[in-house]
């Protein structure tokens, strides 16, 4: 069975293609159309497809839109609001619906000879729950999925067992944990549905004061969904106009919410084990890109294991529609292994790429050797290798790369990236040293959790470690990542180190790079030393840059 899946709705379009059971292809539509997050997450763009993603899946697969057998699309528009006379009305909630409905339509055209009649609608939070529950190596577990919204709601409690899935629990809008988190977003200066993170980041230079009004408005129902009032925000703290403009109280509203997301979070957890007895937990969902919700449920929760779906966000609702679908047709669809399923580029395709850039570059014995050598020499290296990621991290096939132990790299890739400095950058390890180093969930190799770092540690790497003394480590294990893993081992040899910085290989507003022209654009605009393209290493002119090159 060959599915498309294709998530359009909200934002972060992305398609996904499964054949058989086995997911061969995922990408996002910003990686193509390098805007970011695809579109704006307005109604009248529900009709926006990821067109780019869905033709370079197929391309990669070798097939045509006609040899597909079902197209899975994120969104039920049987399950949302229908439009009445007035489309306008309701913050054009019935434009969205008309448009989702639309689908097939629109898909038939953006790749001519598919069949409309193959596309099925998957209801939202059935494919970020399918993402969850297909992703992780367990034969049952409960499923916990939280966003902004779906069709009508906003959660998803679940048990996957016996090969379907139980809904416990579901809770519908206006409550919604998800929406409560942007509006903080919103008010703090940042973009809705975006800067998630950044609340995040500054929820940890505050401290929960208005820890009070969030429980008051903010509550867990016995039925295993929750309440959420709205609260007067401005009433605790006034509006912030972004970037580097906030105060400790904004600081202090950033850690309320965060705070009282991750009691909440918890209690439904716990309602979910209560239920069940399973002894793994799969998320998905925005909220579950939120690593310190993460780990303090991993801490305080009764699960031993629990299992993040690395594209937690829409654009992993491809997928799991997909696999959903691939399901349902009696496929066995096998757990995912790995978040690099997008473009990879041949020898000769990074070659011609190059020559065409007409930069000097070089084709060292060992790219893990001589990119150590660059990071040892405190030089910030953009590293593009294999296959690119699926979802919101880099880990290790478009990073940016450099030495934690000078604490002002920090400040360099913020620099480079064009972010605000309260942001901190990840610590790459490998999965055998992590556990000397850090205290946390580990293995972790998807960054989806925050870690201690050990005493000791702090000062040797103080550019990874953030104000509150934690880490968002991704660990390497060598059997998945092997030139990762030995370029660790190499900074290894010769700064006495096994961690490296680790940040997404992008500038300031961009997405992701994906493809080499993007890498070379990318270098030749940031203060970057060098540029590690597959096996070819291409060097700025810089005291790094030039580190370890040969004489001659
Ligand atoms: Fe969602």
């Amino acid at each position: 069975m060959r599915v498309l899946g294709v998530n359009a709705v909200f934002h972060d379009p992305a398609a996904a293609l499964v054949i058989d059971g086995v997911t061969v292809a995922a990408a996002e539509e910003e990686r193509f159309s390098r805007r970011k997050h695809g579109k704006r997450p307005v109604p009248f763009s529900t009709w926006e497809l990821p067109e780019a993603a869905a033709r370079w899946c197929l391309a990669e697969a070798g097939l045509e839109p006609a040899d597909l057998d079902a197209v899975a699309y994120s969104y039920d528009p049987d399950l949302a609001p229908q439009p009445d006379g007035d489309i306008t009305a309701d913050a054009w909630e019935g434009l969205r619906t008309l448009f989702a409905r639309r689908a097939p339509r629109f898909l038939t055209t953006a790749l001519p000879g598919l069949d409309p009649s193959i596309v099925r609608f998957v209801p939202h939070h059935v494919a970020h729950a399918a993402s969850a529950y297909h992703g992780v190596d367990a034969p049952s577990c409960v499923v916990l999925v939280v966003d902004g919204r779906g069709e009508r709601g906003s959660h998803l409690a679940g048990h996957w067992h016996d090969g379907r899935l139980d809904v416990l629990a579901a809770q519908r809008l206006p409550h919604s944990l998800g929406l409560l988190y942007e509006e903080a977003t919103e008010h703090l200066g940042f973009l809705r549905s975006s800067d998630e993170y950044k609340v995040m980041a500054m929820a940890s230079y505050g401290r929960p004061a208005f820890r009070d009004a969030l429980e008051r408005a903010v509550r867990v129902r016995p039925d295993g969904g929750f309440v959420t009032e709205s609260i007067a925000l401005d009433a605790l703290v006034p509006r912030s106009s972004g970037g580097e403009a906030w105060t400790a109280a904004h600081a202090d509203l950033a850690a309320s919410v965060q705070v009282r997301l991750q009691d909440v979070l918890l209690e439904l957890a716990g309602w979910l084990h209560e239920r069940t007895g399973e002894r793994t937990l799969a998320m998905a969902g925005g909220v579950a890109l939120n690593c310190v919700a993460n780990s303090h449920l991993a801490e305080q929760g009764p699960f031993e294991e629990i299992w993040v779906q690395p594209a937690a966000g829409d654009a992993g609702t491809a997928l799991g529609a997909a696999q959903h679908a691939a399901h349902a047709a009696g496929d066995r669809v096998e757990p995912m292994g790995t978040a690099a399923l997008g473009r990879s580029f041949s020898e000769a395709e990074l070659r011609a790429f190059l020559d065409v850039a007409a930069v000097p570059y070089e084709r060292p014995d060992d790219i893990a050797e001589a990119t150590a050598d660059v990071i040892a020499g405190n030089g910030v290296v953009a590293w593009f290798q294999g296959r690119s990621e699926f979802g919101p991290r880099a880990l290790g096939h478009r990073s940016l790369l450099a030495d934690p132990r000078d604490a002002e790299n920090l400040r360099r890739l913020n620099d480079v990236k064009g972010r605000e400095q309260f942001r901190p950058v990840a610590p790459m390890v490998r999965l055998e040293r992590a556990v000397e180093i850090f205290d946390g969930p580990i293995p972790s190799p998807y960054m989806l959790f925050t870690h201690r770092v050990r005493p000791g540690w702090a000062e040797r790497i103080p550019a990874v470690v953030h104000v509150d003394g934690s880490a968002r480590i991704q660990t390497v294990d060598a059997r998945e990542e092997p030139l990762v893993a030995r370029l660790l081992e190499a900074v290894e040899r010769r700064t006495g180190v096994p961690v490296m910085i680790n940040t997404s290989l992008n500038t300031a507003g961009r997405p992701m790079v994906d493809d080499p022209r993007d890498a070379l654009e990318c270098f030749g605009s940031a203060p970057v030393d060098a540029l590690a393209i597959g096996p070819f290493l291409v060097r700025r002119d810089t005291p790094a840059g030039r580190a370890g090159r040969r004489r001659g």
